[in-house]
């Protein structure tokens, strides 16, 4: 008989999907913002990053699947609508990242504590995609305090935005 998956990492893996459902809601909320600033740039690549958190939830979902658990998704709270400032909506991007960070990081000790070694392989992608991803948010943070709220340099760092592969 095949161990079944341990529920209480089962019941957190769940939460984690919830967390990046959640985080994709929230740039596709940040999306909608820029594209209301007339930085479409900006909007292009908060898309696609909303996409890119969706792809993350899905890693967990087939995990669960192929782990025989049950996928059990939860509500996701209205996102912020508005900031005042594109350093400001930014800078909460970069705030949220490093909440999802803490995530993984208790998820990879529970996945730890409860021996769960099956599940370790995914969490390290996670545990190196936050690395990558709070770094992407740094950096676009230090663009953007550049641009001091100028709207000329805002317009240039749109336009460098709108042409980037990576989101
Ligand atoms: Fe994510
Ligand atoms: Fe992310």
């Amino acid at each position: 008989m095949p161990m079944p998956l341990n529920a209480q990492v089962a019941e957190a893996l769940n939460q984690q999907v919830n967390n990046e459902l959640k985080a994709s809601h929230v740039y596709r909320a940040m999306a909608a913002y820029f594209d209301g600033q007339e930085l479409p740039g900006f909007a292009s690549w908060f898309r696609g990053h909303a996409t890119e958190e969706v792809g993350h939830a899905m890693r967990l979902y087939d995990h669960l699947v192929k782990r025989d658990a049950r996928v059990e998704l939860s509500g996701i709270d209205q996102p912020p609508k508005d900031y005042v400032s594109a350093e400001a909506a930014v800078a909460s991007a970069l705030d949220m990242e490093s909440e999802v960070t803490g995530q993984i990081n208790a998820l990879f000790e529970l996945v730890h504590e409860s021996k769960e070694y099956g599940t370790q392989p995914v969490l390290h992608w996670f545990l190196e995609e936050q690395v990558q991803e709070e770094d992407l948010f740094r950096r676009l943070l230090d663009q953007v305090k550049a641009a001091e709220d100028s709207r000329w340099h805002l317009l240039m760092l749109d336009q460098e935005l709108a042409g980037r592969q990576e989101a």
